[in-house]
């Protein structure tokens, strides 16, 4: 996608290093940073500087591809295995980060003890499973804009852009796909809390492919559902049980009330790396609990131009910090994959889940 007219993905291989985009200093500031061994790479996932479940994905891919560049000869797999165990270990709910590591792990495997070839073909994995993760984005796209020419008024939560993937993203592809198309689509941005991926993310990625949107509070979701001023929901997904349920960023299931309620299509639009057939149900999927100071204090640029957090809770206040949560199948009117829209079934998950 565009950043100031120039077509930009979010992470890359460079080099032997992996490179992404900030992040956190997105909307005020666009830099790219370089990371040089495996070790840089699982701090990047773990601290966010790199998040959104597709981009971890391709990060801990080519993480790991990185890991079996750098690993002696003489102990190569004990070396890529604890590489492995470290990126797994990031972040505990995006199933793409496990899918990403696992395809590397594999094609490794295939080499059998040929070390140079198994260095070659995780390079080459960690880069297949980053494109795969753009195609199928942009697949979803396709597949997900005609669900807007009735309904143009989208409303999303956190970001399931092309921030949150390599490229395209999965909520917001079939926007971008119907705006090229040249229909006149409109996007309600929940802003939320606590990382504001909302105002910050998908509000600057709106901005860049010139699609007209609205910042809201999180809290005002319902108010302009309950008003007539949203047609649909589109939101992504950091894991997909086998049942249907979903796991996204949290708030995501209060959004699902709400268009319930108000008789609003829900839908969910993730690619297939995304489905986790060995998590049954929404209550086996671990939900990360991040630090009390998200919540507790809030991060900005400084009139004087300084990236600075300010306490906006009581110095005495303690705070809870789920980064995610579930929203059951029942809520979801459809989940937009790569391989086609399907209902959030039993039936429907396997119908596209990868083998
Ligand atoms: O905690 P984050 O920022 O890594 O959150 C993940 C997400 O981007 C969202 O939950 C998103 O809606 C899922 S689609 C990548």
């Amino acid at each position: 996608m565009n950043v100031d007219g120039k077509p930009f993905r979010t992470v890359w291989w460079e080099n032997d290093r992996v490179r992404m985009i900030d992040q956190p200093r997105l909307p005020h500031e666009f830099r790219i940073v370089d990371m040089a061994s495996h070790r840089d790479t699982a701090v990047a996932i773990r601290d966010m500087t790199v998040r959104g479940a597709g981009a971890i994905g391709a990060t801990g891919a080519l993480g790991l591809a990185q890991a079996a560049v750098e690993a002696p000869d003489g102990s190569f797999f004990e070396y890529v295995a604890a590489a492995a165990n470290l990126l797994r270990g990031t972040r505990p709910t995006a199933q793409n980060l496990f899918a990403g590591i696992d395809y590397v792990l594999k094609a490794i495997e295939a080499e059998g003890s040929d070390v140079a070839r198994a260095r070659a073909a995780a390079v080459a994995a960690g880069n297949a499973f980053a494109d795969d993760d753009a195609a199928s984005c942009r697949r979803i796209g396709e597949l997900g804009a005609p669900l807007l020419a009735e309904r143009p008024r989208v409303n999303t939560h956190c970001n399931a852009g092309w921030l949150a993937f390599v490229d395209w993203g999965s909520a917001l592809s079939p926007i971008y796909v119907a705006r090229r198309g040249g229909l006149d689509v409109s996007v309600w941005v929940d802003e939320t809390r606590p990382r504001q991926q909302g105002s910050q993310l998908t509000a600057w990625e709106l901005g860049q492919e010139g699609v007209p949107h609205q910042v809201i509070a999180d809290n005002a979701t319902g108010h302009y559902m309950a008003h007539g001023q949203i047609d649909i929901t589109i939101v992504g997904s950091d894991r997909i049980a086998a049942n249907g349920d979903v796991a996204n960023k949290i708030g995501t299931y209060s959004s699902a009330l709400a268009a319930a309620a108000n008789g609003i299509p829900f839908y969910v639009a993730a690619p297939t790396t995304t489905i986790a057939m060995h998590t049954p149900t929404g209550a086996d999927i671990p939900i990360e609990e991040r630090s009390e100071d998200e919540v507790l204090y809030v991060w900005g640029w400084s009139d004087d131009g300084r990236f600075i957090r300010v306490r906006t809770a009581p110095r005495t206040s303690k705070g809870r910090n789920p980064a995610f949560d579930v929203t059951p199948a029942a809520l979801i009117a459809g989940i937009i994959t790569e391989r086609g829209i399907v209902p959030a079934t039993p039936e429907g998950i396997a119908s596209v889940a990868r083998r």
